[in-house]
């Protein structure tokens, strides 16, 4: 019996032409979380939730969902999983109400017009039941996507890029829906270009890059122990070089050249003795500790892994 709803271990994934998309990745998500999976473009986000929504084939590892092996339970987890792919595409002559009850129907599921109307409710989509396809928003459309994703009550939910081309009035929107069905007990995984939107609803935060896994760690764990460790210092007046007492630490000195950020060792032993001297210097006149956002950590965990 598995402790985790997916889990994945060394996963691999070459594509005919030789590329390989996903190399040796091990990742487990727990039931009822919201997991963020952030890349960049090509990174292999796609294809991982391609495989494990059954639409595309690994090549080597092993992937157990809801302790079933996904090669001998294709059917069983399929019927487990919704997916809101990555491209919108919709019948353009059908309403919103008839194409949703049709995905129902396609998983076999017995037809339930009080289920999809709530559907329809919760994703406020309500007023659009008969509206046809081509009439609606690309966020309204986006939003049909979920429902349909959701007809047959599946339990875990895959969104790939929910937020691409969506303003952020209706990016906050989508974050309130996936909230309420993470609240009803539906595991989330999405992927997304967007830091601040694993930021915001994630539980667990994975960044992948060239089809690796470079780090998953829980989102607040995460933003803890690399968060603030930036000091800013603010100067009375325009400084021409660095004061002796921190020029030998990782510093940018801003434009208008009155503040200096300092980037702190994980432990910020350095920040005491720094600070003592600060208040030596009359030129001296604030600081602060910068808390630093998940994506300049994404940045540099990118780089450092550029370098590698
Ligand atoms: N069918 C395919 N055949 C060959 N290579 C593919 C195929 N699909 C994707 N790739 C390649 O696999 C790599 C990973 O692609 P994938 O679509 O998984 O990335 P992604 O992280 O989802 O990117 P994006 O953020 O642009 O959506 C890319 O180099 C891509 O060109
Ligand atoms: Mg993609």
């Amino acid at each position: 019996m598995k402790k985790n709803l997916i889990e994945i271990s060394k996963l691999s994934k070459k594509y005919k032409n030789g590329l390989i998309a996903l190399n040796n990745i091990d990742l487990s998500i727990k039931k009822g979380e919201i997991f963020a999976l952030l890349g960049p473009n090509g990174a292999g986000k796609s294809t991982l939730i391609n495989i494990l929504c059954g639409l595309s084939h690994h090549t080597s590892g092993e992937i157990i969902i809801n302790n079933l092996d996904l090669v001998k339970n294709r059917k069983k987890i399929k019927s487990l999983i919704g997916l809101v792919p990555q491209e919108l595409h919709l019948e353009a002559f059908e309403t919103v109400f008839d194409n949703i009850n049709y995905s129902r129907g396609l998983w076999g599921k017995k037809r339930d017009d009080k289920y999809i109307l709530n559907l329809l409710k919760k994703l406020n989509l309500e007023t659009k039941k008969n509206s046809l396809l081509m009439q609606l928003s690309g966020g309204m459309k986006r939003r049909v996507l979920i429902a349909k994703a959701l007809s047959h009550n599946p339990e875990i939910l895959f969104l790939d890029e929910p937020s691409a081309g969506v303003d952020i009035e209706l990016r906050k929107e989508m974050w309130e829906v996936i909230y309420n069905l993470k609240k009803e007990g539906v595991t989330i995984i999405l992927t997304t270009h967007y830091i601040e939107e694993a930021e915001e609803i994630a539980d667990k935060v994975a960044f992948i890059n060239n089809g690796k896994i470079i780090l998953v760690e829980d989102k607040n764990i995460l933003l803890k122990k690399l968060g603030d460790n930036k000091l800013v210092i603010t100067f009375k007046n325009k400084i021409k070089k660095l004061p002796e007492y921190i020029k030998n630490y990782p510093c940018e000195l801003s434009d208008d050249k009155k503040n200096v950020e300092i980037l702190l060792s994980k432990e910020k032993t350095e920040l005491s003795s720094i600070l003592i001297d600060l208040k030596k210097d009359s030129n001296f006149l604030d600081f602060n500790l910068k808390k630093r956002s998940l994506e300049s950590i994404f940045v540099d965990f990118i780089k450092r892994k550029n370098h590698d």
